[in-house]
């Protein structure tokens, strides 16, 4: 079998991502505690956006919503470099989408986080970002328990209106602040694809820790992460709970992106009940999974700061 290299999609990713953030260079506030590893989460968001865009404009959905809970600054700091975080990446590519085919962009976004001055910074930079888009764009305090109870109603829509709303939620928590009963009322609310960062290591951590139980219970919607034993197994455990939540259509499906760090590993989990999604997330998969940290390094000194031989190389 003929392994896929994932140098040239890594490579133009972070150049694109890069070439986004140099307006904001002088910026000061950016979202704390981000590695080179957090990179793959952006690579793998920017790369579903525009086929998400194609799919669900081809199924005639009227409005198209981005929705990001845990939202950050909206900008990160990475080897010293500013890089765009989640909730400025679907405004930057539409904004690029936009200019070849109308059709290709967000019509509402939902952006919140607890943390004030975040808030305060992501807007400001939203400001500066969003002249040409028609793109209704919310940016809030607020936790994600409340705010996504104010987007997501936990009903299917009712015949006739399953196609007037769908929603690309990207839920990035530092630790376990996505609970079950909140994420399965996201999942019962009609066309929704989910991304969710998945902490496996530090669950495994945490398993035994007395401390944690309740925040694990609420987070797994029950005691089954108590009789995990792997780290794998936690994420396993949790994507089998995403696709066993009851819908009116098919079932959601999932697949994991394996993000390596110093410390371990976390999953990007990737929820979909769209055929169409879940196989642009077996590429994403397929791409990205393999990537570990030396080549995400070799590639980001390439793509954003200066060559290396391996580039050179390849360039030939
Ligand atoms: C991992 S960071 C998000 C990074 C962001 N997605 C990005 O790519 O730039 C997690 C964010 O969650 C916020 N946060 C922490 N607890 C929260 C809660 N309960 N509800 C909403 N946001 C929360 C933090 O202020 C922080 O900005």
């Amino acid at each position: 079998m003929v392994r896929y290299d994932p140098y040239p999609t890594l490579r133009r990713s972070l150049i694109s991502l890069r070439e986004y953030a140099t307006p904001f260079d002088s910026e000061i506030v950016t979202t704390d505690k981000h590695e080179l590893w957090s990179t793959k989460k952006l690579i793998a968001l920017r790369y579903y956006i525009y086929p998400y865009l194609q799919i669900m404009r081809k199924y005639e959905f009227k409005k198209l919503h981005y929705v990001d809970l845990f939202a950050g600054s909206g900008l990160l700091r990475i080897k010293g470099k500013i890089m765009p975080g989640t909730s400025l990446i679907p405004l930057l590519r539409t904004k690029e989408l936009f200019e070849k085919n109308k059709q290709y962009i967000f019509d509402e976004y939902h952006l919140s986080d607890t943390n004030q001055k975040y808030v305060d910074v992501l807007q400001d930079r939203i400001n500066k970002l969003k002249s040409g888009l028609p793109t209704k764009i919310t940016v809030k305090k607020g936790d994600f328990a409340s705010t996504s109870d104010e987007i997501f109603s936990g009903q299917y829509p009712e015949f006739g209106q399953q196609k007037e709303n769908g929603y690309l939620v990207v839920l990035d928590p530092y630790g376990f602040h996505v609970d079950w009963n909140h994420l399965e009322r996201i999942l019962k609310s009609g066309a929704v694809d989910v991304l969710i960062t998945f902490q496996s290591s530090n669950i495994s951590w945490n398993q035994n820790k007395i401390q944690s139980k309740s925040a694990l219970t609420k987070m797994f919607g029950g005691e089954e992460w108590m009789n995990c034993d792997s780290v794998d197994d936690f994420v396993n455990t949790y994507c089998r709970k995403i696709e066993s939540v009851p819908t009116q259509w098919s079932r959601f499906k999932t697949k994991t992106l394996t993000v390596f760090t110093t410390k371990g590993k976390y999953h990007l989990i990737c929820a979909s009940r769209s055929p169409g999604a879940n196989n642009l997330f077996s590429s994403m998969q397929e791409k990205f999974d393999e990537v570990n940290n030396d080549l995400l390094n070799d590639v980001f000194s390439v793509a954003v700061g200066k060559k290396t031989d391996l580039d050179a190389f390849l360039d030939n």
